[in-house]
């Protein structure tokens, strides 16, 4: 069974952002793909362009969509085999995840990391349990490590932005008052050594990624010099992978500024916190592709969808 988990799920990526511009152009082109299916989206945490994106992406497959917000109103699942469930938990993933199969032919989960135990949260137990006892296709709308559909989503929009044949790229880490998760950043790194563009990343000190997402490219940790020339410029908070879920930086100087993007073109997966990651003066000067970005969500559900329906029929 196929199942849409990370990046590396994507088959052809030079088909998928074909097949990406073609719908974005004709949005109905693959209308009657998903008739007859049902998708259930399960909201571990918050979203607002996620959920839309797919449940508008599924409708245009001509799929019925269920949405669950299964972190405030599902009971609380175990993970875990072989527990003696007198605490916390009172369902376990090993009859839950079955019972949705039961009303759905595919699964979306949204379930980020708990940013405590590193361990834990990179054996992904919340979307690998879905994937190992539903038994239907699951698809990944944000797990603990990864975003492939906000990557795909950022793919597709270099490729519609992309003013030279091999672009650079910057992915610029940026303050944050809160811990956040690893998995966008992952996603776009990975997604990045699979198109034609030069990556560069910058951080400050003890925000490396996994080198399975970074592929061991070496960061930038002056920021102007990663930004010299830059065609695009991704601006994203995460917090230490090696410090686990630490910040170890606020410093404000890092945050993304009109004049430091120059003639750059500006990328963030949204949300994002205004004057704080990035300034008004970057995301109103007219060289932000966010919105776009956005757009681009659609397209990459679609595709994924599309590909889970057509993979495993
Ligand atoms: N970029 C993104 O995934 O947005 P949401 O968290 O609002 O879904």
């Amino acid at each position: 069974m196929k199942h849409f988990c990370t990046t590396d799920d994507i088959t052809e990526l030079a088909d998928w952002l074909h097949l990406g511009n073609r719908l974005r152009a004709e949005p109905d082109l693959l209308a009657h793909l998903g008739r007859g299916k049902t998708l259930c989206l399960l909201f571990f945490n918050n979203s607002l362009r996620t959920r839309l994106s797919t449940q508008k992406a599924a409708q245009l497959l001509g799929m019925e969509v269920m949405v669950m917000n299964f972190g405030s109103e599902g009971w609380s699942l175990e993970y875990t085999d072989g527990t003696v469930m007198d605490q916390g938990t009172a369902e376990h993933i090993r009859e839950a995840a079955p019972v949705v199969a039961q009303y759905a032919d595919l699964i979306g989960i949204r379930a980020f990391a708990g940013l405590k135990d590193r361990e834990a949260d990179y054996a992904e137990m919340v979307l690998q349990g879905f994937v190992q006892h539903a038994g239907i296709p699951v698809l990944n709308m944000e797990s603990a490590t990864a975003h492939p559909l906000q990557a795909l989503a950022d793919a597709l929009t270099i490729e519609q932005f992309r003013e030279k044949d091999r672009p650079k790229v910057v992915l610029s880490w940026a303050p944050h008052p809160r811990a956040l998760p690893q998995a966008v950043p992952n996603s776009f790194a990975k997604m990045m050594q699979a198109l034609p563009v030069d990556l560069t990343i910058t951080h400050p000190e003890g925000y490396e990624l996994a080198p399975e997402f970074t592929g061991g490219l070496s960061p930038e940790y002056n920021q102007e010099k990663a930004l010299e020339g830059a065609d695009f410029v991704y601006v994203k908070n995460w917090s230490s992978y090696s410090d686990y879920g630490a910040i170890l930086s606020q410093d404000p100087a890092w945050m993304m500024t009109a004049k430091k993007l120059g003639e750059a073109q500006l990328m963030h997966c949204l949300p994002v916190r205004r004057n704080v990651v990035v300034a008004d003066d970057a995301l109103d000067g007219g060289r932000s592709l966010v919105l776009q970005q956005a757009a681009n969500r659609t397209l990459s559900a679609q595709l994924a969808l599309a590909h889970l329906i057509q993979s495993n029929s």
